[in-house]
């Protein structure tokens, strides 16, 4: 993962640097450094922890720079430290260089580098690509990195300074992004369009093995045959002013903001009269809908939670077959597409690498991608035949919690579609369509029991396992419920069918192994009410979710959250957002890092 980001240019370096990579935060953030040249020397500086101490220790040691490339941290090869942390140097110290991605094949480079007499200050696969430019370099620096790119196996992006060219960056981009972004007299480079855009809309992407070579008031782009014409790019999305507003963190922002999310990413997404769903930004041509046959989504992390709800929709209510895989599994299989197969990428992000490789794959056998995402001009819309943007807002907090709604409210309008293109009739397509116009009172409703649950939430802050559990629409809400506990407080809690428990989960069971009882689903309530009487006869606490106007669970639960009524194909949506405020109040109970939780990095650009 990790967030690099350059600048040069006529403002102030190092602030502009070190702002910048606060914007990149959330690709990493276990150490960070700064690096850059100033009197014909390079100058660098090194911390771990979180940026601000990066800033801070950048301030002591009043570090000034004409130019400066910077990195934020998320640890591959070797731990969190002032070592490892980059920008890292070659041994003459003529160069310094940050890079975001993983270089595969590093031990050979290394072992053939220590036998010409480099010795190795750090554990990272990023210091040998500094040690071998170092020792490559024969006073031409472009054809150095040419030279170089094809014996640097696995991916890259690079930002990177040498002393025999101030005031240049060369930039190079490999399975890994980078967007460079030119404004008047200075330019900007980046893992993330985000973190300039406030200075700067014009961007240059980087495609696999292009070299940038940056000043501030000319961009040159070379492939590894010679300069070439590359096109610039307009921003377009507005930028979001980012701040916490009067929340505590950006976590409980996001998950309170749900609301709004849902009605923004309906908002003239429907058709009434029709009962059916209509997207301005779909460029699939009507009959290539119509010809589909099956639908593969793929996904990672939450994004596979909301990917396993739109595959219930799609084959509930448009009767497509349709499964979803998990893009680091899909990737190595060598998968059987067939013809009229249409993939659905998710991602938030956009920049997830083992979605984007899935998404190469799939492109290779010759289907269509359709990408669901959050982040306009991301790698992933760039790959895909077209997208359907979440309009979620920047999402910070590293947990995804607004996301996953936009994504599901996304996946609920595209299969209506589909639906109504097939099977369904208008009215049934109305009546999808009012409960999906219901569901931002419905949320606003579990959000005012906020009090409520964190009530619950302190009572069972301190068991160290968990279940949730679920049937039909709650099994994937089952695992994103488990799946937020653990990554924001580092409770052991596992999501399954609830059907499955007795296939052995349930030895785990017993008075310390409470279970979140996913009850929303109306069609299959009995059958879970009789899975958790086998949990209750085995001591386990039980923590119920249901709606209103079902009984049953009351009997036999310990404690009781209700949502409002709605649809079983919707329940998912505020049923999530009880398991969020759960996971948030039990993390803070914890005295957990809320917004950024230990080991984990919001964009994973990495295998
Ligand atoms: C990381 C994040 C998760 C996210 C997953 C997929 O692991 O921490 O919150 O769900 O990546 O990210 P994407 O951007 O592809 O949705």
């Amino acid at each position: 993962m990790c967030g690099i980001f350059g600048y040069t240019g006529k403002r102030n370096s190092v602030e502009t640097v070190l702002k910048g990579l606060k914007k990149l935060e959330y690709r990493g953030y276990d150490s960070a450094g700064i690096a850059g040249l100033h009197t014909g020397e390079i100058v660098s500086c090194k911390e771990v922890g979180k940026i601000a101490a990066l800033e801070k220790l950048v301030h002591e040691e009043k570090i000034e720079l004409d130019l400066a490339i910077a990195q934020t941290r998320w640890a591959t090869h070797g731990k969190p430290s002032v070592v490892n942390a980059h920008p890292h140097l070659d041994q003459g110290r003529t160069l310094a260089l940050v890079h975001n991605g993983i270089i595969e094949n590093h031990d050979s480079l290394r072992i053939s580098l220590e036998k010409q007499g480099i010795h190795f200050v750090s554990e990272t696969d990023t210091e040998v690509i500094a040690q071998l430019l170092g020792v490559m370099y024969q006073g031409d620096f472009l054809a150095t990195l040419r030279e170089a790119i094809p014996l640097l196996k696995g991916a890259f992006a690079l930002a990177i300074i040498h002393k025999d060219y101030p005031g240049q960056i060369f930039a190079i981009a490999h399975e890994s992004p980078l967007v460079i972004g030119i404004g008047h007299g200075e330019a900007f480079v980046s893992s993330d369009s985000n973190a300039f855009a406030a200075h700067t809309r014009e961007v240059v992407f980087l495609a696999n093995s292009e070299i940038a070579v940056i000043k501030s008031d000319s961009l040159q782009i070379f492939d590894l045959m010679g300069e070439i014409d590359k096109e610039t790019h307009q921003l377009t999305e507005e930028i979001q002013e980012i701040s916490k507003g009067d929340y505590e963190h950006y976590t409980l922002k996001e998950i309170f903001e749900q609301p709004r999310v849902i009605r923004q990413a309906l908002l003239s997404r429907f058709l009434e009269e029709y009962g059916t769903a209509t997207f301005e930004e779909l460029n699939l041509d009507v009959n290539s809908l119509l010809s589909v046959q099956r639908i593969l989504i793929l996904a990672c992390g939450t994004s596979l939670h909301s990917g396993l709800i739109g595959a219930s929709l799609l084959e509930d209510q448009a009767r497509i077959l349709t499964y979803t895989d998990i893009s680091s599994e899909f990737r190595y299989k060598n998968p059987i597409v067939p013809p009229d197969t249409l993939v659905i990428a998710i991602s938030q992000s956009g920049e997830t690498a083992d979605t984007i490789a899935a998404v190469k794959e799939v492109k290779a056998k010759g289907a269509k991608v359709l990408a669901i995402c959050n982040v306009y001009g991301s790698t992933l819309t760039r790959e895909a035949d077209s997208t359907l943007y979440l309009r979620a807002g920047p999402e910070i907090g590293v947990c995804s919690t607004k996301a996953y709604t936009s994504q599901v409210i996304v996946l609920a309008l595209f299969s209506l579609m589909m639906a109504r293109m097939r099977h369904m009739n208008k009215y049934e397509g109305q009546e999808f369509l009012n409960a999906l116009k219901a569901l931002p009172d419905v949320v606003q409703a579990v959000l005012d029991k906020a009090p409520e649950i964190e009530k619950i939430a302190k009572k069972y802050a301190h068991y160290e396992n968990f279940f949730f559990i679920g049937r039909r629409y709650m099994y994937p809400s089952s695992l994103e419920g488990a799946l937020k506990l653990k990554e924001i407080s580092y409770i052991n809690a596992n999501g399954y069918a609830a059907g499955e428990m007795k296939h052995g989960p349930i030895a785990l069971i017993n008075a310390d192994c409470p279970t979140v009882a996913l009850g929303a689903n109306s069609d299959t309530l009995d059958k879970l009410e009789s899975n958790l009487r086998e949990v209750a006869a085995r001591d386990g606490k039980i923590i119920a979710i249901i709606k209103e106007s079902d009984r049953g669970l009351e009997k036999i639960a310990n404690d009781v959250i209700t949502i409002p009524d709605t649809i079983d194909e919707l329940a998912t949506v505020p049923v999530t957002v009880v398991t969020q405020l759960l996971a948030y109040y039990i993390a803070i109970e914890r005295g957990a890092d809320i917004d950024q939780p230990r080991n984990l990095a919001k964009s994973v650009t990495v295998e």
